[in-house]
């Protein structure tokens, strides 16, 4: 099968609500394997992104920051899992590599706050959001694909943006 390249995807969240929106339709497609990287500073978005998406996954528990215990863990009534990563504390790789990034994607969906401290233990294929504070209510939101599955991911995004929130 050919894969044609996506262009990024740009969007501008003016409101919580338009996040946790395009969250949720991120939430409802993804399932295990899947692995999504949300880059941006501090108070950028990612952890609000993250309840929109977990609702829409349908996350039977509630979405908080993990930024102490690293991991957080989601259920859902199927028993699936997803997996919600913080690595801003982390201090180290060796001290990432034994999170067992490997074990968490064959068990579940993992989504990574800072992934960019985890270097090459990040996957080739995965979505990437990069979120910027513009204003005190909006946040400008990037997405990357890399791989046909991302691709997809992010085809989907682009028709529900391009539909209006
Ligand atoms: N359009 C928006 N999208 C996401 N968060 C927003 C938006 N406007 C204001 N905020 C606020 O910005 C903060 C984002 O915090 P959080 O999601 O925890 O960021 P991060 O996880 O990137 O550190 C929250 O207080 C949220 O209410
Ligand atoms: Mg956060």
């Amino acid at each position: 099968m050919t894969i044609i390249p996506v262009a990024p995807l740009t969007f501008t969240s003016k409101s919580v609500d338009q996040t946790h929106a395009v969250g949720a339709c991120l939430g409802k497609e993804l399932i295990s394997g899947d692995i999504i990287c949300l880059q941006g500073d501090l108070g950028a978005g990612k952890t609000t992104f993250v309840q929109g998406l977990a609702q829409g996954w349908g996350a039977l528990d509630p979405v908080s920051s993990p930024t102490f215990i690293l991991v957080n863990t989601y259920h859902r009534a199927d028993q699936n899992i997803l997996f919600h990563l913080d690595t801003y504390r982390l201090e180290s790789i060796p001290e990432a590599e034994e999170l067992d990034l490997d074990a968490m994607m064959m068990e579940g969906t993992l989504l990574i706050e800072w992934p960019e401290r985890l270097g090459a233990l990040i996957p080739a294929e995965r979505l990437w959001i990069q979120f910027t504070h513009l204003n005190q209510e909006e946040r400008q939101l990037s997405f990357n694909a890399n791989g046909e599955r991302y691709q997809q991911l992010l085809n989907t995004l682009q028709l529900f943006i391009s539909g209006g929130i």
